[in-house]
């Protein structure tokens, strides 16, 4: 059915336009308190043995929203009454930025894939902790992922994430350093280490100071070369991260100027979770994104080492109960694996 809107009337209207559309009409469902339980009943994980328990936060199921479809926190738990485990919103930064010139979302439906050139178009730190500080009618884990606004140099990229972090990590389940999406000139040079560091560092001293201890992670682009993820996963463990997100989009291919999601991208992003299951061990909360499309790929992530994996493009291309689907298909094939919790899948062929 949603296979025959898509082609049929969706993917005949700029991919921009049927965004806002989604997020306006998902933010409208946040508001009806009624409705949003009942689908919350009716399509959320509710099933013991998906839970997860990651850095200290307990998630329904292992299935979580990406970051970028929730720029602004404005539906979050909207999303989640729709099968998602949990939402990262964002990417966020310190200043309101209007993004790159439109058009900046293209759609490779051939290769169920997108290339975005976006640019963090979002409202700001302040108005997305205003956002997050509204008491939530269903329970939803919101991981908030923060970046450098535009117009901030690199020599202050660290103070313009502690400014966002200072605003958000008190509201967040968990906080994302995103130093990896294409999208914003220099971003990606932060991943060095000599200037991740000091990132890191600055960062993590105010997560620690919000009453919960917020749990830190750092996202990671899949164009890194493979010493570079190491490099980046021994940083992680040394400076006593929760975790890494692995990956974001790539750059590599060649279409429109952007970065480049969905099936494209699973093999790489497979493959730097199987370097960092290496790596780390279960020292460090490894969370899985890139190309995943169905149960399978779930279930192949979890099996290379993965507590977490989070899709979007495979969301956008799958329908809106997508999440809800592979959650219901998870606990079946758990059941069939004689498991009692999904967690004895994490790592087991890492
Ligand atoms: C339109 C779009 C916007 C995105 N914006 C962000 C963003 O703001 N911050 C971020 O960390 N990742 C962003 N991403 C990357 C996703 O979070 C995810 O890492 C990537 O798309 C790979 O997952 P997928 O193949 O399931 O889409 C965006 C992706 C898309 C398609």
């Amino acid at each position: 059915m949603y296979r025959l809107v898509f082609t049929q009337v969706l993917r005949r209207f700029d991919a921009e336009a049927v965004h806002h559309l989604t997020v306006s009409a998902l933010a409208l469902l946040a508001r009806l308190p009624l409705l949003k339980r009942l689908l919350h009943r009716a399509f959320a994980p509710h099933d013991p043995a998906l839970r997860v328990t990651a850095f200290g936060v307990h998630f329904p199921g292992p299935l979580g929203l990406a970051a970028g479809f929730d720029k602004d926190a404005a539906c979050a738990e909207a999303v989640a009454s729709l099968g998602f485990g949990h939402v990262e919103v964002g990417t966020i930064t310190a200043h309101a930025q209007p993004g790159n010139p439109r058009p900046r979302l293209f759609r490779l439906v051939g290769q169920r894939a997108l290339i975005n050139r976006m640019g963090f178009n979002n409202a700001g730190a302040r108005a997305a902790a205003r956002r997050l500080r509204r008491a939530r009618g269903v329970p939803v884990v919101v991981g908030v992922n923060i970046g450098k606004t535009k117009v901030v140099p690199e020599a202050q990229a660290a103070a313009d994430y502690v400014a966002s972090a200072r605003q958000l990590a008190p509201m967040a389940d968990y906080l994302v350093v995103n130093v990896s999406s294409p999208n914003t000139p220099g971003l990606r040079n932060l991943q060095a280490v000599s200037l991740l560091r000091p990132l890191l560092v600055a960062v993590k001293e105010v997560a620690d100071g919000t009453p919960r201890r917020t749990p830190l992670l750092v996202k990671i682009a899949p164009d890194l070369a493979d010493e570079d993820v190491d490099a980046v996963a021994d940083l992680a463990l040394e400076l006593g991260l929760d975790g890494i997100i692995a990956t974001n989009t790539t750059i590599r291919h060649g279409g429109e100027t952007g970065g480049l999601s969905g099936r494209p991208l699973k093999a790489r992003s497979l493959e730097v979770l199987r370097r960092l299951r290496a790596r780390v061990g279960d020292r460090l909360t490894l969370v899985s994104a890139g190309g995943v499309e169905d149960v399978d790929d779930v279930w192949e992530r979890l099996l290379a080492g993965a507590t977490l994996v989070q899709g979007y493009t495979g969301w956008i291309y799958g329908g809106p109960l997508w999440a809800a689907h592979i959650h219901r298909q998870l606990s079946r094939r758990v059941r069939r694996h004689g498991m009692k919790s999904i967690t004895e899948a994490i790592g087991r062929v890492a």
